[in-house]
């Protein structure tokens, strides 16, 4: 039985540990295979145990807490070994966001926790295992980065807007997203794309970027981060009038927004594949 009734704040005392721990593996796995690199490992091969290691490590510590919880995450999908069918809380999880950041070296890679309560996600974190940088959020209660409370972009115009976005891994949904992209990129003043949505959220959150939009986004990739520029004050929509999901995912200040939003649609960055 689910031991409903934690507040937000609760959930997200819950999840900001386990992140740290995870991301530590992360960077643990990560320096090992680079000394084994050549003898025994390979680093992609370590991309792939990697994600699922560090998936297994939050799921086994979200089940020591919260054994009657569901979770959704990106390698090991909905199990939780024990998760009741009347569970209100469901956790999603991305282990590793920003994988090929993470094979790379690039230091933008991140874990991602949210809590769902009833279908709404109430608390999050994002934790740069690369950085150290840790982002976090709980319904009603801010975002915030390292004790200072994030407000967003004050920009309105959206000819001096930077927009991040992402790219999907199937090719005729990037050949889509190609087209979109160079239909804006005129009208903004430049195009990020840092290979993490989870800390492309964050930046919006945090004004190191005014917007941001993506095709094909799974849960994962958005619960926590997008929780986190919600609470910072931005707008995260679809197109017309659409909730954000796997269509499009468009998060902005309210004053750009529906700037982008138009911009967005006639280019018809939610259509294609
Ligand atoms: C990806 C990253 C990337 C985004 C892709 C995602 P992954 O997640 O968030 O920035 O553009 O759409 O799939 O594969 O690194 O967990
Ligand atoms: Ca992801
Ligand atoms: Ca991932």
């Amino acid at each position: 039985m689910a031991r409903v009734g934690l507040s937000e704040q609760e959930l997200l005392r819950i999840a900001v540990p386990i992140a740290a721990e995870a991301a530590a593996m992360a960077q643990r796995m990560r320096a090992e295979a680079i000394t084994d690199f050549g003898t025994k490992s390979t680093i992609t091969d370590v991309v792939t145990a990697a994600d699922t290691a560090v998936e297994r490590l939050i799921s086994d510590a979200l089940r020591a807490v919260r054994p009657g919880d569901a979770m959704l995450g990106e390698e090991l999908g909905t199990d939780l070994g024990t998760a009741s069918s009347d569970s209100q809380v469901r956790w999603i999880v991305d282990p590793i966001d920003g994988t090929v950041n993470y094979l790379y070296g690039i230091e933008q890679y991140a874990i991602s926790i949210a809590a769902e309560l009833d279908g709404e996600v109430v608390a999050g974190v994002v934790h740069n295992a690369a950085t150290g940088r840790v982002w976090t959020a709980a319904r009603g209660h801010g975002a915030w980065r390292d004790g200072r409370r994030l407000t967003g972009s004050t920009q309105t115009d959206l000819a001096q807007t930077l927009v991040a976005t992402g790219f999907a891994y199937i090719a005729a949904r990037r050949a889509h997203q190609g087209r979109v992209v160079a239909g804006l990129l005129p009208r903004v003043r430049d195009i990020r794309r840092m290979g993490s949505a989870a800390l492309d959220l964050c930046a919006a959150a945090e004004g190191q970027v005014d917007a941001f939009y993506e095709k094909g986004l799974n849960a994962w990739d958005m619960a926590a981060g997008g929780l986190i520029a919600r609470e910072a004050g931005l707008l995260m929509t679809g197109l017309h009038g659409r909730p954000p999901g796997h269509d499009l995912v468009l998060v902005a200040p309210p004053a750009l927004h529906p700037q982008l939003h138009d911009v967005l649609s006639e280019l018809d960055a939610a259509g294609g594949p």
